[in-house]
């Protein structure tokens, strides 16, 4: 562990937004699905690799609130992916000591779905070397929407001031209120955008596009990539290292 990532500075959170899995299967003239497939392998091998490079927390954007618009095909397709590999992540997580969490608006999955992201996260949960954050069904604005329900419902029974509420307590009443804000954002495929992805949390993210597509992304990739965090003067947020 120490040698591999010998001179990089690691940081303590890695988020990823897992993208091209739809254009490595049509390169190779395969439906979508082969992609998201060869996707979901990936991401078990990348659950392992930031556990042993010593990532405390990594998450990353599995599905969003947009992809249900999707074809039938495709949305049925990852539905059938979740649900293998749930279960092969839970065994993953074991084996790694990683704790799973879930964040998103998971009631609008088949409840067989969510019954398991429901056990992943209390099989998971005494779990400490490091944080696995699944976002399924994950929009930041919606995010963002439900937590103000929230708040207000506070004021409204008189638990909360509206005078009172700072950008701590908007923090905290996100799904995310007990994950500290990711200090380094990668997204795949060359795309530069954040896709609606933690645009709370992301306010002095570094963010990073690597041309690489998800179903291609590897540990020597993943060292790569945190290489350029390295490299970089963080002047806001997270933790000031330099
Ligand atoms: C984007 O590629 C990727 C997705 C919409 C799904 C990502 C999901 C996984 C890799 C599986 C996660 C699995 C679990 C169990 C959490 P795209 O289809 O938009 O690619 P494209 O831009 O090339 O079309």
């Amino acid at each position: 562990m120490a040698e591999e990532t010998a001179g990089i500075r690691i940081p303590g959170h890695v988020a990823i937004i897992m993208d091209g899995n739809g254009r490595w299967a049509e390169k190779r003239g395969l439906p979508r699905t082969a992609g998201h497939a060869k996707g979901c392998e990936v991401l078990e091998q990348t659950v392992r690799d930031c556990a042993n490079i010593g990532i405390r927390y990594f998450t990353v954007y599995a599905f969003s609130t947009e992809n249900w618009k999707r074809s039938v095909e495709e949305v049925s397709g990852l539905m059938h992916l979740f649900r293998i590999y749930i279960r092969k992540l839970q065994k993953v997580a074991m084996e790694e000591n990683v704790r799973v969490r879930v964040i998103g608006e998971r009631r609008r999955f088949a409840p067989d779905l969510i019954a398991a992201l429901d056990e992943i996260e209390s099989v998971t949960k005494g779990n400490t070397r490091m944080d696995f954050v699944m976002a399924m069904n994950y929009g930041g604005r919606d995010e963002i929407r439900r937590a103000v329900v929230k708040l207000a419902g506070l004021v409204r029974s008189g638990a909360l001031n509206p005078e009172d509420i700072t950008e701590e307590t908007i923090s905290r009443a996100l799904d995310t209120g007990e994950i500290p804000d990711p200090d380094f954002l990668i997204r795949t495929s060359g795309e530069k955008r954040l896709s609606n992805f933690l645009l709370w949390q992301s306010a002095y993210t570094e963010f990073y596009s690597t041309p690489v597509l998800w179903p291609d992304f590897n540990k020597e990739e993943l060292l790569r990539d945190l290489a350029v965090y390295g490299s970089r003067d963080r002047r806001y947020g997270g933790v000031k290292t330099k």
